[in-house]
């Protein structure tokens, strides 16, 4: 709702100050921290935000460690508007005679087109084409099943049309390399010849299997540039391509990461603030971050999220376990280790702020059968708030700092503006707890454990 001096205001209810948390127009996201701010020491806090403005100048001045990885914020710089064309103009074509698009990758090469498809899914106009993900795990009888659905010929009775985009910088992913493998055989088998036109492959700028099957096949190609690393890429083509052939405005969703890029240059206050405050909440012994959302379109955002989080921060000993939790589902299972658990969490929720929906609770005709007559006519969205606005009212009781992020409204501009804000945020917390935010050091100890086992010659 939009008041006389022209700023927006959230639902109009006490817990927050919700009639003071005002924003301007042109800024769609809010972090509100103000009740969660009783938890944290206020010297050691004061530091913290000193702290925080120095890793930002740090990461501004490509200085700090793993600045070959900053291409996430060059790109937002200096955007490349004809390679989002070219994205765009392919998507459309694409989309003309499509039924199913398989994304195959995992990690930050499918988590983000994911998280913006299903956030984003309610304003496509259908269904169509279809985005389904696989080659994010090796379990066979998923595979299996995906490939039965191909199979199945549609209502008309005419096979399916699938394309195929599988996304792997490095292109020696396993969980990926398999599922393709899988995958294109089917498609080999399914298009012949003309399965050259059907695959698309979004990997690094040279090397790698991906790469040499481009040119031995003909595949087309979208590069993955080499100074973005996979959890900070999904405004590069590893998510805008899934995204366009979704139907999904991606300029829309590109430059309102860009317009954040440049709100935050010139003031980052919040996310500073932000920033110390998680700082002091792992130094305070937290060990768990609760993200979650009241909206169930979030819940692929908040995987993101906990990607994001949890590849840049945990090393060396130090940060927060990002746990995705889906509300008002998740009350029903962990809400009782939330409540009255170890008090060694922090609880960060995904709040959107406009209904993505107007349906309304049925009126009973009079009769109380049910006992909801209370909320007869009530919108879901408003019943949705007031469960929110409990829990976090429970929950700061229960001794559990909670933090709110509040989007405007579920769009692609907002969404857009959320992920460069995610993305800054996590380089400079984590620049603040001294550690390399861009590279996983960690992963690959798993993946030599496997790989002996599978006797592998990469094993080393
Ligand atoms: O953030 C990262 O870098 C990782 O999560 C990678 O995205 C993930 O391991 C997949 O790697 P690749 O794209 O090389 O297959």
């Amino acid at each position: 709702m939009r008041n006389e001096r022209g700023v927006c205001s959230f639902v109009n209810s006490g817990l927050f100050d919700i009639q003071n948390i005002q924003i301007e127009i042109d800024c769609m996201i809010r972090i509100e921290i103000r009740k969660a701010e009783q938890f944290v020491d206020s010297s050691a806090y004061q530091k913290a935000k000193e702290g925080a403005a120095v890793a930002l100048k740090q990461l501004r001045s490509g200085k700090g460690a793993g600045s070959e990885w900053l291409g996430w914020r060059r790109i937002l710089s200096m955007p490349d508007e004809a390679e989002l064309e070219r994205i765009q103009t392919d998507a459309e074509v694409i989309r003309q005679d499509t039924d199913i698009l398989v994304v195959c990758g995992i990690g930050g090469s499918y988590l983000g087109a994911r998280a913006v498809i299903e956030a984003l899914n309610g304003l496509r106009p259908d269904n169509k084409p279809e985005v389904l993900f696989t080659g994010h795990h090796m379990g066979g009888r998923d595979i299996e099943q995906l490939i039965d659905y191909l199979e199945k010929p549609r209502d008309d009775g005419e096979p399916k049309s699938v394309r195929v985009n599988v996304i792997s910088k490095s292109g020696s992913t396993l969980e990926t390399a398999l599922a393709f493998r899988t995958l294109r055989q089917w498609m080999e088998q399914r298009y012949g010849e003309q399965v050259s036109e059907r695959i698309f492959v979004t990997t690094g700028p040279e090397g790698g299997v991906l790469n040499r099957m481009v040119v031995d096949k003909g595949y087309r190609k979208y590069t993955i540039p080499e100074d973005v690393g996979g959890r900070f890429s999904v405004l590069t083509p590893v998510g805008l391509f899934p995204v366009a052939v979704a139907g999904i405005d991606i300029q829309t969703l590109f430059y309102g990461a860009a317009s954040m890029y440049e709100k935050l240059e010139k003031s980052a206050d919040e996310l500073l603030q932000y920033a110390a405050f998680r700082y002091c909440m792992q130094d305070a012994g937290k060990s768990v971050d609760v993200i979650g959302s009241f909206d169930p379109e979030l819940s692929a955002f908040t995987r993101w999220v906990q990607q994001l989080l949890g590849e840049s921060e945990g090393k060396e000993g130090k940060g927060i376990f990002p746990v995705p939790a889906a509300y008002s589902t998740d009350l029903h299972s962990i809400g009782q280790m939330v409540q009255q658990g170890r008090r060694n969490l922090i609880e960060t929720l995904l709040v959107v702020s406009a209904p993505t929906s107007s349906l309304k609770i049925a009126k009973g005709g009079g009769t109380s059968e049910d006992g909801l007559e209370y909320l007869d006519g009530k919108s879901f969205h408003e019943i949705n708030y007031h469960a929110l606005e409990g829990t976090v009212e429970a929950h700061l009781e229960g001794g559990v700092p909670v933090i709110l992020i509040i989007l405007e409204r579920l769009n692609a501009q907002n969404l857009g503006e959320l992920i460069y804000f995610y993305e800054l945020f996590t380089a400079v917390y984590v620049y603040l707890l001294g550690v390399n935010p861009f590279d996983q050091p960690g992963v690959e100890e798993y993946k030599k454990a496997m790989y002996r086992k599978l006797g592998s010659r990469n094993n080393d």
